[in-house]
């Protein structure tokens, strides 16, 4: 599987397996599918209810710790110093981990509120609990007014990507502070039937022989963005991690581009109360 390194030297599998809407015993059984067709790189998150059951998937797989690269995120009721940190060692007891490789600010709160958890999640970095710490949703005057208390930059911003929504112009920014995107909802979540049927994308489908869903996650892994793909079907789990035994040429790069309409699926932190 290919890497990435984050600008603290650590490593991440440029596919991570998503967790979003399954629950019980689907985030198990879809968990250990993945982590037996290659997956070494899992997302979760304490608002989905579901840490309980990926956590054991991971234990009950048998791959050493070391291997895997295990990401949770704080959930927004948590957010403040002392409360970010209670919430982080109930992710990890619900996981039934001793450390996570990333820990991301789910939302942005108000930047007094996200300025407070940071520190927390600064603490547990330091304290060695966390190998990478980051945020999510966030954009770019939530990241400027962090920079201001902010000790460690963000290894990581995890945002909502895909071939409608680009987002060209923060992952620029990210990238310029040494600030990782990871790609959410790539294959276009609830929507993904419409990038299913975008008949550009079956052309270049077509011409690589390849599905729909691979090429859109493969146009992300070559502009260095990590894609976390979330599926409960164990054909679709296998096919969304076959991305390495192809490339998208020049022109292929240049007609997804065009694809790109600014499509947002998901709220936008600013207009949302979490
Ligand atoms: N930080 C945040 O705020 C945030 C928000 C949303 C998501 N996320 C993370 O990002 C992950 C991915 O986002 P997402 O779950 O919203 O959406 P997604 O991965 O873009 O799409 C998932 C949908 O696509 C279907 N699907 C998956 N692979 C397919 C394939 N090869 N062919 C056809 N259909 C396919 C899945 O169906 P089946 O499951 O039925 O197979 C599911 O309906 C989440 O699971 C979560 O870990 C983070």
């Amino acid at each position: 599987m290919m890497k990435i390194i984050l600008n603290n030297q650590v490593d991440i599998p440029v596919v991570g397996f998503g967790t979003f809407r399954s629950k019980g015993k689907d985030a198990y059984e879809a968990t250990s599918h993945a982590l037996k067709a290659g997956y070494r790189h899992i997302d979760t998150a304490a608002v989905y209810d579901n840490e309980k059951d990926v956590g054991a998937a991971i234990r009950e797989s048998g791959i050493p710790r070391e291997e895997l690269f295990i990401t949770s995120k704080l959930h927004n009721r948590d957010q403040g110093y002392l409360s970010t940190k209670r919430a982080f060692k109930r992710s990890l007891s619900e996981l039934g981990l001793d450390y996570l490789d990333l820990y991301l600010i789910h939302w942005p709160k108000s930047y007094e509120a996200s300025a407070d958890s940071y520190q927390a999640l600064e603490e547990l970095y330091e304290e060695g609990f966390i190998r990478a710490i980051g945020v999510s949703n966030f954009t770019f005057h939530h990241l400027e007014h962090l920079f201001e208390t902010a000790v460690v930059t963000p290894h990581v911003n995890q945002i909502e990507c895909h071939i409608f929504l680009q987002q060209t112009k923060l992952h620029e920014f990210c990238m310029k502070h040494g600030i990782h995107i990871e790609a959410y909802a790539p294959l276009m979540s609830h929507h993904v039937k419409e990038l299913l049927e975008n008949e550009t994308m079956a052309g270049l489908a077509k011409k690589h022989g390849k599905t729909v869903a691979q090429v859109a996650l493969r146009y992300l892994i070559e502009r260095d963005i990590i894609v976390l793909p979330k599926s409960i079907t164990p054909d679709r789990i296998s096919e969304n991690i076959a991305l390495f035994d192809f490339s998208l040429d020049d022109e292929d790069m240049r007609t997804i581009r065009g694809l790109n309409r600014g499509r947002k699926l998901f709220p936008e932190a600013d207009n949302f109360d979490y």
